[in-house]
This record gives structure tokens, sequence and C-alpha cells, in this order.
């Protein structure tokens, strides 16, 4: 018998086909494989509507842990799946696209970092999960949009804490936690004074492009426009946003917000908007910004996916000299965000029995 990943041999291949027939497939292969399919919030709609489960970092990688699925696909960046991996290193995870990366994960490596702990031996190091495995198992803790501040916060006051790589993140840990903040750059320039006040964030220099790009402009011309919407950014962003936000939460925490409000002016990325434009279409939910697209979680496609599960590509390795390190880091993480991540809405229970809910769409 010719089976389909003989005859379709590249994802364009499966681009030409029509989209009921991808979905068709998708599901069946699934089966077969036993496969679970996880989705970031910013991924396209196509995407988002064939996941079995939808959400932000920290809900995305509670379920990578408690999946007894065979195989996880995920759809999102390359961070995402390694955390996958990290914590499930028994299951095959596949990527629709390897180019899939975070370029704020790239602001640091594992080299580098080392450099800074050795300047200062005394810090703690709380990673943001948008970094690289290389990177989490060199780290104490890791930490996501949702979980920052209570990361930061089980620290005792007094202890350094080296925070890579977002700055953005960094610095409203540090003004929710009341902590001075320093950046990176000044202790690692040659002959520098280590020095530093008791309970400083020492902030690596990284960012996201799409969240850093987000201006105050934008926001006046938005609340000119929608003076009752609430405002909800994303931790990702500037200050000077963050001050003029009515809400700062991860992309599920938006999706809880939006749900309980009529208007909501939205600082993220445009994956998560249109999906709750689409949920609900009686709001007025409006982007921040429309330029807003992580061009990098948009290089996956229906069509990839589709050829990723017929041909078990592409498959992410690690070293589990790697694994195991970071695993320690992430774990704790998790174990102090039990409880947390999992916490619903009356809104979030309603559309779940609606099947509308974060786990699924309703349409498996
Ligand atoms: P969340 O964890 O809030 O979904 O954010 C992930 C991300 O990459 C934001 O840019
Ligand atoms: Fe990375 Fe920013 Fe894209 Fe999120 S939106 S994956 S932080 S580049």
């Amino acid at each position: 018998m010719i089976k389909a990943a003989d005859v379709f041999a590249t994802p364009l291949d499966y681009a030409r086909l029509p989209h009921d027939e991808l979905v068709a497939r998708i599901r069946e292969r699934k089966q077969e494989l036993n496969a679970v399919i996880l989705g970031h919030n910013y991924q396209r709609l196509e995407i988002q509507s064939v996941s079995d489960y939808l959400g932000d970092s920290l809900g995305l990688s509670q379920e990578a842990a408690a999946t007894d699925a065979d195989v996880i696909v995920f759809c999102g960046v390359h961070f995402m799946a390694e955390t996958a991996k990290i914590l499930s290193p028994d299951k095959t995870v596949l990527m629709p696209d390897l180019r899939a990366g975070c370029p704020m994960a790239d602001f640091v490596t594992a080299q580098s970092l080392r450099r800074l702990k050795q300047l200062q031996p005394n810090a703690a190091v709380v990673t943001y999960v948008n970094s690289t495995a290389a990177v989490k198992a060199e780290s104490d803790i890791c930490c996501t949009s949702a979980n920052a501040v209570k990361i930061v916060d089980s620290f005792p006051r007094d202890r350094t804490i080296i925070f890579v790589p977002d700055k953005n993140l960094a610095d409203y840990a540090a003004k929710k936690t009341g902590r001075p903040i320093r950046s990176a750059s000044e202790f690692l320039r040659e002959g520098a004074d280590q020095t530093v006040e008791a309970g400083t964030i020492i902030a690596w220099d990284g960012y996201c492009y799409v969240h850093d790009d987000l201006v105050l402009t934008e926001l006046s011309e938005a609340k000119q426009k929608y003076p009752h919407a609430k405002v909800i950014i994303h931790p990702e962003a500037r200050a000077d946003l963050l001050a003029q936000a009515d809400y700062v939460a991860s992309t599920s925490g938006m999706a809880d917000i939006a749900a309980q409000h009529d208007a909501v002016i939205i600082g993220t990325e445009r994956g998560l908007i249109d999906r709750l434009q689409a949920r609900f279409p009686e709001k007025t939910i409006v982007p921040l910004s429309r330029a807003a697209i992580c061009g990098n979680m948009k290089v996956n496609t229906i069509a990839k996916l589709a050829w990723c599960l017929d041909h078990k590509q592409h498959e992410l390795i690690m070293p589990e000299e790697i694994r195991v390190r970071a695993e320690r880091a992430l774990r704790r993480m998790l174990d102090l965000s039990e409880g947390w991540g999992e916490k619903r809405t009356p809104e979030e229970e309603r559309l779940e029995q609606t099947g509308m809910g974060a786990r699924g769409c309703g349409c498996n």
C-alpha cells in the first residue's frame, strides 16, 4: 500500500491540499501515533483549531509534564518544544518547522551566563522560560510571564538575583517586589566593580522585538478611540507602557481578563487577539498594534503540521546531561507554581463545558 508520506514528500506538497483534507489527515495520524498537539496562544488560527491544548508557556509546560501521549507535537517556538522534551524525556517531541526560534532566547548563551555567575557567585539565577535548555541548565529556577513575580519573591529579600534574558520582565518583577535593578552589562565590563546592593536584580539586556516595539503613542490613540476599554499588556513590554495598563498578564491571563470585560485593548502578539475576537464576536477586542506579529511563531502552518505528523519529523533531540540540569530548574518552578496555573475562572469553566476552553477547540 502506498502511504501518504511517500507521495507527499515535502511541506510544500501538503500546502497544495485542501484545508479539510489536512485537518482530516492530522486527526487520523494523531490517533495512529497517540500524539497530542500543544499550541501556543500566538499560533495561527488554523493551528489553534486543531490543537488539543492551547495556552501560555506555564500552561503548556504543565501540560507537557502531565500528558500520557507517546508523541508531543509542539506548535510554538523552539524553547517551548525543548521544555516539553526536558519534562517528558521518554516521549517523542516533534516540531513542524525547526526555524521557529525565539530571538529573545538567543540573547543569552550558557557561556555568557557562566561568566556573570562567576563574577556574582552568591547570586541566584532566575531564567525566563524563553531561553535555551543550555541556559536553563545553568539556572537555579525558571519562571514564565505568569509567575515571574512570585518566583522572584520566593527568594530572601537580601539575595541578589541574576535574571535572564528579558530586561522588561526583570524590570516588572523588580518593581512589583520592590527590589533595585541594574543592568548585567555594568558587571560584565572588563574590571567592573562587582559591589551590589543586597537584593538587587541584575538583569540581562535581552528583549522581545514584538513587545518591545509597542509604543505609548499607539496606546494613546487606542485609548482615545475606546476610552472605556480596559488595557491589558504583556510584561515583555516596556515599563512606560506597563505603567498605563489596567492589567499586566501572561497570554492566558489576558484571555481570562478579556472574558470578564466588554471592551479591551490588548498589548501582545496578534495570534491571541485573533483567537479572542473569534471567541467573543460580541466584544470590542482591540489590538494595541496591528503590527505586533511574531514571525517566528507564524512559520508553523497547518500544512507543515500535517507533514510533521505523517513523517514524524522534526524530532527534538537533546543531550541528557543538559536535559537533567535544565529539568531541575523547571521542576522547581512547577513545584512553586502548583495550583496557580490550573485555576480556572467561572467564564473558563463555562467555555470548557461548551468545548471552547483552552483544553480544546471543540472540533476534535
Ligand atoms: P506567555 O507565556 O505569556 O504565553 O508568553 C510567551 C511568549 O513568548 C510571549 O512573547
Ligand atoms: Fe519570542 Fe517575542 Fe516571539 Fe514570544 S513573541 S516567541 S518572546 S520573539
